[in-house]
């Protein structure tokens, strides 16, 4: 994983450091959805420059293809945005003064059997459902979308967001998808576009997956990006 981190770096301006000494020290207990985190051996501290204006969209794409490969590699992860100590956490990854911490990741592996005081807490099943996608669609018909469009837009919807608040949108256009900032309401200590930069990185996995390339072109808000299709 610390390989991973060194060398999975898409941005200039957004990075992941892997933290081997005091990861418990950095969570606050019970912390949500996925209830309680203790014991963890090592978390990554996702890392911005705060002077880059897509600095919160750059990390969520970086820290998903990190979470994504752990995933791959058997280990268990959890996006921690709201209940760390970043002042721990920005001091045990050696941040500059430039940067924050605005996530953070424990890496292992969870232990199976979950008590009845988390499922309680986490309120389960409700944090883990996702919104229908002909909710979070908007530009062509289905039926006029281009090549795999599809594949490209149910990865995306299935991505995690900070509290499910699943904050994106797609607009689908005939060389595209632009992705947007759908929904109004409080940002708690997470960016929407940083959910949003998880989403690109779903969007742009699948579309590799079937065959499709293309680059990003950030754009300012409400819109987050817009994923222009190699022809
Ligand atoms: C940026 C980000 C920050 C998150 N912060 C927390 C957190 O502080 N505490 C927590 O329990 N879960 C956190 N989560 C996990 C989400 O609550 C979880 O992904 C969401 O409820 C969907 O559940 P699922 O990924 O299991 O489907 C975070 C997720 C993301 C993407």
């Amino acid at each position: 994983m610390d390989r991973v981190c060194n060398q999975f770096v898409p941005f200039p301006h957004a990075r992941s450091r892997l933290v081997t000494e005091a990861a418990d020290s950095v969570f606050k207990g019970i912390i949500g959805s996925y209830g309680r985190i203790k014991n963890a051996p090592v978390f990554i501290a996702f890392i911005g420059d705060m002077d880059d204006p897509f600095v919160q969209e750059e990390v969520g794409y970086t820290g998903e293809g990190i979470i994504l490969a752990a995933t791959a590699l058997g280990l268990n992860t959890c996006w921690v945005g709201g209940f760390f100590r970043a002042e721990i956490a920005a001091s045990l990854a050696e941040v500059s003064d430039k940067e924050r911490v605005l996530a953070i990741t424990p890496v292992g592996y969870a232990q199976e059997s979950e008590s009845w005081e988390e499922r309680l807490m986490t309120g389960f099943s409700r944090s883990h459902k996702r919104v229908a996608l002909s909710k979070l669609v908007r530009g062509l018909p289905r039926d006029k979308w281009p090549n795999r469009v599809g594949v490209s837009l149910e990865a995306a919807r299935l991505a995690p967001s900070a509290a499910n608040r699943q904050p994106w949108g797609f607009d689908v256009q005939d060389d595209g998808i632009t992705v947007f900032v759908r929904t109004l309401g409080p940002q708690f200590n997470v960016s929407k576009r940083l959910d949003c930069g998880i989403a690109m990185l779903h969007l742009e996995v699948a579309a590799l997956d079937s065959g499709c390339k293309g680059e990003w072109e950030f754009l300012p808000s409400p819109q987050v990006a817009k994923f222009r299709i190699r022809s």
